[in-house]
Parts: structure tokens; C-alpha cells; sequence
């Protein structure tokens, strides 16, 4: 049996004020579509998971948004977190609640606020790393053609072939500009998706070899559950289980690493310039999510107002301007990385 596993607990700051701490990203109808992102990512899945085989892991503050937006799920399908330990200790979490049911399980791991845009060739892909896990114990990974040195992506380096799937060379998470630039430039390289394929008993062995202290938090885990509510545990254990992401934790380190070049019209919709790139554009190159927008010699900008606003733009070029009811962001695209530091002096209550 295959599980699809949601993370869903990130934060999402660069896209404020849309994306604020109380509805993350994820939760959000980003570019318009009439579905939020995570509604988006559990439909993409579906063809290989039954709703039943879904486990989101969250924040406990979005529990009932998870319950919410994804209708189908049973409540003890979404998995709470007290605090962010990053993904390794969300994927071990998932993998011992998939243990004590079934333990010949493959699991799929994919974040909760990603765009794919071809979705018969990403079927495709997804069913070749499937077929692959199902005979070898290796952790697969979909890789992306980097278009620029993006120092917010992991790297993969693999051996230069004719098949799909590849031997990884290295795996490097977020590297600095200078070694961004030249694994772009060396062509061997490919963008880690994020989304990740592994049998259950490959990542459990990964995690007892490369991060034995979070292992062992839920072995702990495991005997206690039988005898004591899921919550409290789960509260003692977050408290004492290290922080870190399974691509610095796991990736980075294990050599049974594969990759899948994967042409499926991915983005991660990291900022307003990803959703400006990959929307629908005016003539003058201009996109307007939502609100009515009158524009005049304005060109290359991204525009996202409450639905009822109306709003003129003259004389403008390439900003991303967004409203929400409480607040409201003008900013040139170039500058949109700075929008999360700038969030963070506003302070929490934003
Ligand atoms: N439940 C839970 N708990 N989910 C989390 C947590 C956590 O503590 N931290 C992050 N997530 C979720 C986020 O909501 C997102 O869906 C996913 O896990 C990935 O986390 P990000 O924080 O967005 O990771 P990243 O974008 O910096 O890097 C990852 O994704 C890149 C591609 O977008 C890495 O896997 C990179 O290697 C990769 O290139
Ligand atoms: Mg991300």
C-alpha cells in the first residue's frame, strides 16, 4: 500500500500579507483557482492514493483548517505538531504512524504548497519512482532543471546517462550564490522538488543511520503509545527531538540516493515573482489575480486585492502590489526576498 504524506507546517512569510502566521500558504487560493494550495496538492495525488492513505502533518493551530479544506480525511488522518522541528522529526512522525499499521508500506512525502503543472507527465514520473522503490531500497527524489542559482533549493548532482532515473552524486542543501552559480553552470545538476518516494523500511533505516537522536525519540514514542494519549506524547517528544530538515539531516548524507529528471511544469511558489511567472499575463505582461484593476501604461506587474476592491495603476512597472483586509504590500519585484525580513520587523501580530 502507498501513503501520501502532506507536510503542511511551514510559514510561508515571503508571501505576506496573503500568507500571515494565523493562514499559511499552503491554506491559501494563491493564484485564483477556486482551491487552495494544499486542496491542490491532495488532488494531485489522488490517482495513486485512496483518501483513506492521506496523512497531513501540521501545526496544531491548523488542524481544523486541515479538517476543513480536506473534508474526506478522518481527524487521526491529521497528525498535530506542538512546535516546528523542521521536516525530518514530520517524516519520522508520519513513518511510525504508517509502522503501526502496516509495516511493507511505500510512502510518498510531498510539501503542501507546491505547483505542478503537467500533470499527466508528473502521473508518469511518480509512477516510475513508485516502480522503483517497490524493488529497491533507495530514497528517490524528483529533480528540476534549474533555471537560475536559486540559494533557496537543494542540489543534485548526478551521473551523467541516458535514464531517467540517475545515481546521485551529491546532494547539497541550499548552497551560497558563488556554488549555486556554478552547479547551474555545470549542467549535472538538478533542483531538488522536495517531493520525496522511499519504502517505509529504507527511511527508517536512513533515520537510524543519519539522525539516530530523532530515531530514538520515536522508538520512545512507539512503546508509550499504546498506554498514554497520542497528544501528550507527542508534546514530550517534540520538546526533546531535535530540529532539522530531512534534506540536511538525511539527503545530504546517505548514498542510496536517486533522482528522476522531471519535466512537469513544477514551481514551489516561493515568492510573488514564482506566481507572476507562472500566471496568465495582459498584453503589457501584467497579471491580476483578484480585484479589478484599471491599468494604464503599467507593465510587468503582479496585482492581488480583496475581491470586491477596485483599484488604478498608472504610470507602474514590475511591482507586486497585494491587499488584504488588514494590510497592504508595495513592493518592486526584485526587491520581493526582503519582503520576509521586513514581515519579521513588523512582529508577530502581522
Ligand atoms: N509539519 C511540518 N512541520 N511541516 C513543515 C515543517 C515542520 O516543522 N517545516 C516545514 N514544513 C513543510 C512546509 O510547509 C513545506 O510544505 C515543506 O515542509 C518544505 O519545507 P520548506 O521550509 O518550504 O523547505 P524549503 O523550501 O526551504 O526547502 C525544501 O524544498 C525545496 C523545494 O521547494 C528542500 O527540500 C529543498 O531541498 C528543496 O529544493
Ligand atoms: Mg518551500
Amino acid at each position: 500500500k502507498t501513503y501520501c504524506i502532506i507536510m503542511a507546517g511551514g510559514v510561508g512569510s515571503r508571501f505576506w500579507p496573503a500568507s500571515t502566521s494565523k493562514t499559511p500558504k499552503q491554506f491559501l487560493d494563491i493564484l485564483g483557482t477556486g482551491q487552495t494550495l494544499i486542496q491542490q496538492t491532495y488532488e494531485r495525488f489522488r490517482f495513486v492514493c485512496e483518501p483513506d492513505s492521506f496523512l497531513v502533518v501540521t501545526n496544531e493551530d491548523y488542524k481544523e483548517l486541515v479538517m476543513e479544506q480536506l473534508p474526506d480525511l478522518k481527524e487521526d488522518q491529521v497528525l498535530t505538531e506542538p512546535t516546528m522541528r523542521n521536516t525530518a522529526p514530520c517524516i519520522a512522525y508520519a513513518a511510525y504512524k504508517v509502522a503501526a499499521n502496516n509495516e511493507e508500506a511505500n510512502l510518498i512525502v510531498t510539501p503542501a504548497d507546491h505547483l505542478i503543472l503537467k500533470q499527466r507527465e508528473f502521473e508518469t514520473t511518480v509512477n516510475s519512482a513508485l516502480e522503483h522503490i517497490s524493488k529497491y531500497d533507495d530514497l528517490v527524489t524528483l529533480g528540476i532543471k534549474p533555471t537560475r542559482p536559486d540559494t533557496g533549493y537543494g542540489y543534485i548532482e548526478y551521473e551523467a546517462g541516458s535514464d531517467r532515473l540517475q545515481t546521485v552524486k551529491q546532494f547539497r542543501e541550499k548552497p551560497d550564490l558563488p556554488t549555486a552559480e556554478e552547479f547551474v553552470e555545470s549542467g549535472n545538476f538538478a533542483w531538488n522538488s522536495g517531493m520525496f518516494f522511499w519504502s517505509l523500511s529504507t527511511i527508517l533505516e536512513a533515520f537510524e543511520k543519519h539522525l539516530p537522536l530523532v530515531k530514538k525519540c520515536f522508538d520512545v514514542y512507539s512503546d508509550k503509545f499504546l498506554n498514554h494519549s497520542e497528544g501528550e506524547v507527542i508534546d514530550k517528544l517534540y520538546n526533546d527531538c531535535p530540529a532539522i530538515s530531512i534534506d540536511f539531516g538525511i539527503m545530504e548524507k546517505a548514498d542510496n540516493v536517486k533522482v528522476i529528471e522531471a519535466d512537469i511544469g513544477w514551481s514551489d511558489l516561493g515568492t510573488w515573482g514564482s506566481v507572476y511567472d507562472v500566471s496568465e499575463k495582459d498584453a503589457n505582461q501584467n497579471v491580476v489575480i483578484s480585484g479589478k484593476t484599471l491599468l494604464e501604461n503599467a507593465s510587468g506587474n503582479v496585482v492581488n486585492l480583496t475581491p470586491e476592491k477596485v483599484a488604478i495603476l498608472q504610470d507602474v512597472q514590475d511591482l507586486i502590489i497585494v491587499e488584504t483586509k488588514d494590510a497592504l504590500l508595495i513592493s518592486s519585484k526584485k526587491s520581493e526576498q526582503n519582503i520576509k525580513p521586513l514581515r519579521a520587523k513588523l512582529g508577530q501580530q502581522f
